[in-house]
């Protein structure tokens, strides 16, 4: 199939006939791919919008798990500028970090001082509805896991669980701070832990781990550009293990995985495409 580069904004959102292909992918319910990075942007800020208004209306409240990196950047700008998406109800919101680095909030590294700055102090949301990770202190992993299961065993049980988790890949196919062949992958009963692997600072990082991840209601993975190209092929191959391919061992067991890409993002899997499905029946 060739992508049309064309998109119309004819539709809600201008989102419709800008999802330009359909690929699948190892455990995704849905690959979402959009003829740009401003496009797919678009496409999850309203995702989002949907997610969060349906589980305020049948829980009262909505869960939030937010990733760093550079990636989510002009998402977060968008949801804040963009009078579409203002309807997210904050105020019934409890926002999650997914991982961080072990630095203070006001650190160029740190992901929560990124969120604060483009989400936190803009948007509705009541400060003790914000979660970050208490990075400085002696066991943040233990605190925040304590933090999680507090907040969430009010919902009924099997509701108790986050409702939707953005996550990044990096080019080596980590995903939060889940990094190949570190000790937290094989993680099965904490939330929360700390972790090596990438360029951790000293101190190590702090991740959710794939129990609560995978307990998710919805997991978005969102990634655009070419850089992220050879890591999504590797996806699409699924022939490595979550130890080689962090980003493999998500896989929610109640809940939905939607990738969002962008056509650089899943070049080399849209061409593949032309021959040959991506991923082998
Ligand atoms: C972080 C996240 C990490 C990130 C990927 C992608 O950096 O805080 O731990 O998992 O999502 O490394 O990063 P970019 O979005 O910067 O490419």
């Amino acid at each position: 199939m060739q992508p049309s580069k064309q998109p119309s904004h004819s539709e809600p959102y201008g989102l419709i006939e800008e999802k330009v292909a359909t690929l699948t992918l190892p455990n995704a319910d849905e690959v979402i791919v959009a003829c740009d990075a401003d496009s797919l942007i678009d496409r999850i800020a309203a995702d989002l919008v949907v997610h969060a208004l349906e589980c305020v209306r049948q829980f009262g409240d909505f869960h939030l798990a937010l990733s760093g990196g550079s990636t989510p950047e002009p998402l977060y700008r968008r949801l804040m500028y963009d009078p579409n998406y203002r309807m997210l109800p904050w105020r019934r919101t409890h926002l999650w970090i997914v991982d961080e680095r072990r630095v203070p909030f006001d650190d160029p590294e740190s992901n929560f001082g990124m969120i604060r700055e483009l989400l936190v102090i803009h948007a509705d949301i009541p400060p003790e509805q914000v979660h970050p990770i208490p990075v400085m202190n002696a066991r943040p992993d233990q605190e925040y896991e304590n933090d999680l299961r507090e907040h969430l065993e009010w919902r009924e049980k099997g509701q108790d669980r986050l409702d939707f988790v953005l996550l990044g890949l990096g080019s080596d196919g980590h995903t939060a701070s889940l990094f190949p062949f570190s000790e937290a992958i094989d993680e099965e009963d904490h939330l929360v832990r700390i972790n090596e692997g990438g360029q951790t600072p000293e101190g190590g990082r702090v991740t959710m781990t794939y129990p609560l991840i995978n307990a998710a209601r919805f997991v978005a993975v969102f990634a655009y550009g070419e850089k992220k190209a050879e890591a999504i092929a590797r996806v699409a191959q699924g022939t490595e293990n979550k130890q080689q391919l962090p980003i493999a061992g998500v896989r929610p067991i109640g809940g939905k995985l939607h990738w969002y890409l962008d056509e650089d993002a899943a070049a080399r899997v849209l061409w593949n495409s032309e021959t040959e499905p991506p991923v082998p029946e």
